[in-house]
């Protein structure tokens, strides 16, 4: 893989999704010692995969492209809890994961914040009850106005994306959700974001693999960035 240059100011972003088909275990070899003890402490095996799957992509892919050798990679934990690399603080990483998917978002010359959500992931009612709580009151106003269909595809979109610019400033939901103004129907915008100073920049869409139901994607990165180029694998094989 070539190494993410920075280029005219622009960051520079690669992501990838993990697919964990069935039955698949993911070895946790890869993991510091560290990791490995708190993939122990998970009670659920399903959070334990996700987090170990998670970790395995992101030493997988961070180490080829660094150069090293995928365990020598020193994953720090800020306070707030999002993971970065000591190591090269010009290269940013985050990871997000939802039943048998893992998504990882890397960014050369900027933070970057990734969510990933199923399209099925709120049932109507569930939608109605929890959009108060992450839209603007104009957002809100908006959403109304669209039929049911189009406000719940909407509203995921609108979720990740909010949720990709709170895990970009490392707050994640610490922060007001609704301090996050979104544009609905854009993809690519800066946004203004009374969590932070700056503008932060979008990309959203959706993936699948045909087989699976769709996901909605979002990135926020604290600097303008390339068109993102998604990378899929399977397992642990094609990495
Ligand atoms: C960040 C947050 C939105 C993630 O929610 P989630 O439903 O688990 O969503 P995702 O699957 O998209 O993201 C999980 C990943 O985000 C990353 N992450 C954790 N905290 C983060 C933060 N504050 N900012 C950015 N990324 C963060 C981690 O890599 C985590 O995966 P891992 O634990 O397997 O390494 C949520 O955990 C949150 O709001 N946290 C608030 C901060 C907090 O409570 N901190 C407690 C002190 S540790």
């Amino acid at each position: 893989m070539a190494i993410l240059r920075e280029g005219d100011g622009v960051a520079q972003v690669e992501l990838h999704s993990l697919h964990l088909r069935d039955g698949l275990d993911i070895p946790d070899g890869m993991l510091s010692e560290q990791e490995r003890h708190r993939a122990a402490a998970f009670r659920s095996a399903e959070a334990r995969r996700l987090f170990v799957a998670g970790r395995f992509l992101c030493r997988r892919v961070l180490g080829n492209l660094l150069g090293c050798a995928p365990q020598a990679l020193s994953i720090a934990i800020a306070l707030s809890g999002r993971p970065y690399l000591s190591d090269h603080p010009d290269i940013d990483f985050n990871i997000s994961h939802v039943r048998d998917r893992v998504a990882l978002a890397i960014c050369r010359g900027g933070l970057i914040g990734i969510d990933i959500e199923r399209l099925d992931a709120f049932s109507e009612t569930e939608a109605r009850e929890i959009m108060p709580m992450i839209l603007s009151e104009h957002e809100l106003d908006q959403m109304h106005q669209l039929d049911a269909l189009d406000r719940h595809d909407a509203f995921v979109a609108c979720w990740v994306q909010k949720e990709a610019v709170l895990k970009c400033l490392g707050q994640g939901f610490l922060a007001d959700p609704q301090s996050v103004i979104l544009v609905p129907g854009d993809t690519t915008y800066s946004i203004n974001c009374q969590a932070s100073d700056e503008p932060i920049f979008i990309r959203s869409g959706r993936m699948g693999d045909g087989e699976t139901t769709d996901f909605q994607w979002a990135i926020a990165t604290s600097r303008a960035a390339t068109e993102p180029q998604w990378r899929h694998h399977i397992g642990g094989i094609s990495l």
